[in-house]
C-alpha cells in the first residue's frame, strides 16, 4: 500500500526562499529588542566580544560587543547581503556609495562624493547590498555598544582595505578558514 505525502510533508520539502535584506533587517531588529539576550553577551573593556546566533533561512548572525574606541577597519562582505542594528550605545558607520571593481586592482582613488556617514543609536539599524564597503566604530569615549548582525549567504570571505585620504588599498582577502 502506498502512502501519499501529507500537505505538511510537501511543505517541508519545498525549497526555502533565501532571506532578503528586509528579512535580515527584521531579524536584527527583533533580536536587538531582546533585552535578555543582549544582556547575556559578555563584555570586555579591552576588546570586542561576540556570540554566534542562528540567523533566519541559514544566514550567519552575530551578537557583537564594542568597547569604547573599537572598530572594524574598512571591509566588505563579498557577495553577501546583510543588516545590523544597534542594541545598546551608538555605532558610527562610514561607508562608500560606490561600486568597486570586483578584482584586479590594488589601489583605487575614490571620487569626492562617495563618502557617507551615519550614526546608529540604540534601536536603529540598516540593511546593505552586495559589495557594500564600510567601517563600523564605537566612537564613544565611555560607553560600550552592542549590536546584532546578519549576513546571507554566510560570509564566503571579506576583503579588508586600508585608506589614506582618497586612496583605498586592498590589504587582505580573508576566508572563513582564517577565522577558525
Ligand atoms: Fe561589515
Amino acid at each position: 500500500m502506498s502512502v501519499s505525502p501529507s500537505p505538511s510533508a510537501v511543505a517541508a520539502d519545498a525549497p526555502v526562499a533565501a532571506p532578503t535584506q528586509a528579512d535580515l533587517l527584521d531579524f536584527v531588529r527583533r533580536t536587538a529588542a531582546d533585552t535578555e539576550l543582549i544582556s547575556s553577551l559578555p563584555l570586555d573593556p579591552e576588546g570586542r566580544t561576540w556570540v554566534r546566533l542562528e540567523g533566519p533561512g541559514g544566514s550567519e548572525a552575530w551578537l557583537i560587543g564594542w568597547p569604547p574606541g573599537t572598530g572594524t577597519g574598512w571591509h566588505d562582505h563579498a557577495d553577501s547581503v546583510g543588516a545590523f542594528q544597534t542594541a545598546r550605545g551608538t555605532l558610527k558607520e562610514y561607508s562608500l556609495a560606490a561600486r568597486l571593481p570586483a578584482d584586479g586592482w590594488k589601489t583605487l582613488e575614490l571620487a569626492d562624493d562617495v563618502d557617507r556617514v551615519r550614526s546608529l543609536t540604540a534601536g536603529h539599524g540598516r540593511a546593505f547590498g552586495r559589495h557594500h564597503v564600510h567601517e563600523v566604530l564605537n566612537e564613544s569615549p565611555a560607553e560600550h555598544a552592542v549590536s546584532v548582525h546578519a549576513y546571507y549567504p554566510p560570509l564566503p570571505g571579506m576583503r579588508r582595505y586600508s585608506r589614506t585620504g582618497r586612496v583605498l588599498r586592498l590589504e587582505q582577502v580573508e576566508r572563513p578558514e582564517d577565522w577558525q
